[in-house]
């Protein structure tokens, strides 16, 4: 049912990308969006948290288009054991032993997980070196190849049994003094960019500072006080907690001293330029940064709540409980949009039907039929719980 609803709410995502996709979509639909200073450690969060190396990143700007990600929970066929902690299975160190035993090396891409791009209908990419390299080719298509900027997304959607199903975007980071193509107002071109996402009602921000810098000085937290001053749908991630000056931590901003935050925040550590240089795995970044927490004394006592297996889970949690909050909201809008579309083609006659329009129209309808029911469900029973 929760995979159900998320699934749906993918569709949907991808049915109106033609009429303007990702922030100029006509229906607010919930997400979680990444926003920070450049250099943060936006993407190696996203990365992290797909558990696969694919995204573009490093130092500079990197990101320079909104990337739409649609992450699909797909459970193995031979799967029996029927395990719920998804992140545990993140964590199954055992995988890789698994493929060397089938003769595999642990490079090699097998057939459990591949990205699907918008863009690129019907081609799955099982080599998520291919995938990076599509992105940023697509990301030079549109931007040119000297750090230019666009706020036009790129949509991907990953099947993997290894992640919990999530919609994040991907945002090009703050960032002050222009470089190489880059317009004289491109911190105002950004800020711009970044708030077309975050001020929708819908969005969950995901705000991430590396715990080295000042958290008071964070120009994506202030954007983000500024869209939801109550902090009501932020959640704090805190990268680099590894590079902090020894005998500091983050305890006072866990404890919410510092800027308190509804949903807290998250310690994560992620992998720094040299052990990108060096080829180190994900799953080896996982099991250190496990490690870290559990053995640093200020984290020892609350390692359970620390990590990227944590920030997951955490992350699922709140998008399930915005789409349940928001369902009424989203089934109104979807059918005045049904009706519009319907009214416009009915306007136009048959015979002008546009191949693309029609197939729009039809996938709203899909979408109305399959899940008006589920939609009228489940409002009722969120009021039956309210009452
Ligand atoms: P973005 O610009 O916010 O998307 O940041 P990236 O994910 O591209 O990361 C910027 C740089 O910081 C890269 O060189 C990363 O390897 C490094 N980095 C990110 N997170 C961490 C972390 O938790 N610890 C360390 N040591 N380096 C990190
Ligand atoms: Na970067
Ligand atoms: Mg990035």
């Amino acid at each position: 049912m929760d995979e159900h609803l998320i699934a749906t709410i993918n569709k949907l995502q991808d049915a109106l990308a033609p009429l303007g996709g990702g922030s100029q979509s006509p229906i607010d639909l919930p997400q979680i969006t990444v926003v920070g200073s450049q250099s943060s450690g936006k993407s190696s969060v996203l990365e992290n948290i797909v558990g696969r190396d694919f995204l573009p990143r490093g130092t500079g700007i990197v990101t320079r288009r909104p990337l739409v990600l649609q992450l699909i929970n797909r459970r193995r066929k031979k799967d029996d054991s029927n395990k719920s902690n998804l992140t545990d299975e993140l964590l199954d160190l055992n995988i890789d032993d698994k493929k060397k035993e089938d003769g595999k090396s642990q490079s090699e891409d097998n057939a459990e997980e591949w990205g699907e791009f918008l863009h690129l209908p019907g081609k799955k990419i099982y080599n998520f070196n291919e995938i990076r390299q599509e992105i940023v080719k697509e990301t030079e298509k549109v931007t040119g190849v000297n750090a230019g900027i666009s706020p036009v997304p790129i949509n991907l959607r990953i099947y993997s049994p290894y992640v919990l199903t999530l919609t994040l975007v991907d945002l090009p980071g703050l960032t002050k003094v222009p470089v190489g193509d880059q317009p004289p107002d491109i911190e105002k071109q950004i800020k711009d960019m970044l708030l077309k996402y975050i001020s929708k009602p819908n969005a969950i921000i995901l705000s991430v500072n590396a715990a080295n810098t000042d958290l008071a000085n964070s120009d994506g937290l202030k954007l983000a006080r500024e869209v939801d001053p109550e902090g009501t749908r932020t959640i704090g991630v805190l990268t680099k907690v590894d590079l902090m000056d020894q005998g500091t931590d983050v305890i006072d901003i866990l404890a919410g001293r510092v800027i308190p935050l509804r949903y807290g925040y998250i310690p994560v550590i992620n992998r720094g330029q040299k052990d990108i240089e060096k080829n180190k795995t994900i799953r080896d970044a996982l099991r250190d940064e496990k490690k870290f927490f559990e053995e640093h004394p200020s984290y020892s006592s609350k390692a359970h709540y620390c990590g990227t297996p944590y920030l997951a889970k955490k992350l699922n949690s709140i998008l399930l409980h915005h789409i349940r909050q928001t369902l009424p909201d989203i089934k109104a809008k979807i059918e005045a949009t049904l009706k519009k579309y319907q009214q416009e083609l009915y306007n136009l006659g048959p015979e002008t039907m546009d191949s693309s329009n029609s197939i729009v129209l039809s996938m709203i309808t899909d979408f109305s039929n399959e899940y008006g029911g589920i939609l009228d469900g489940e409002a009722k029973e969120l009021s039956s719980q309210e009452l």
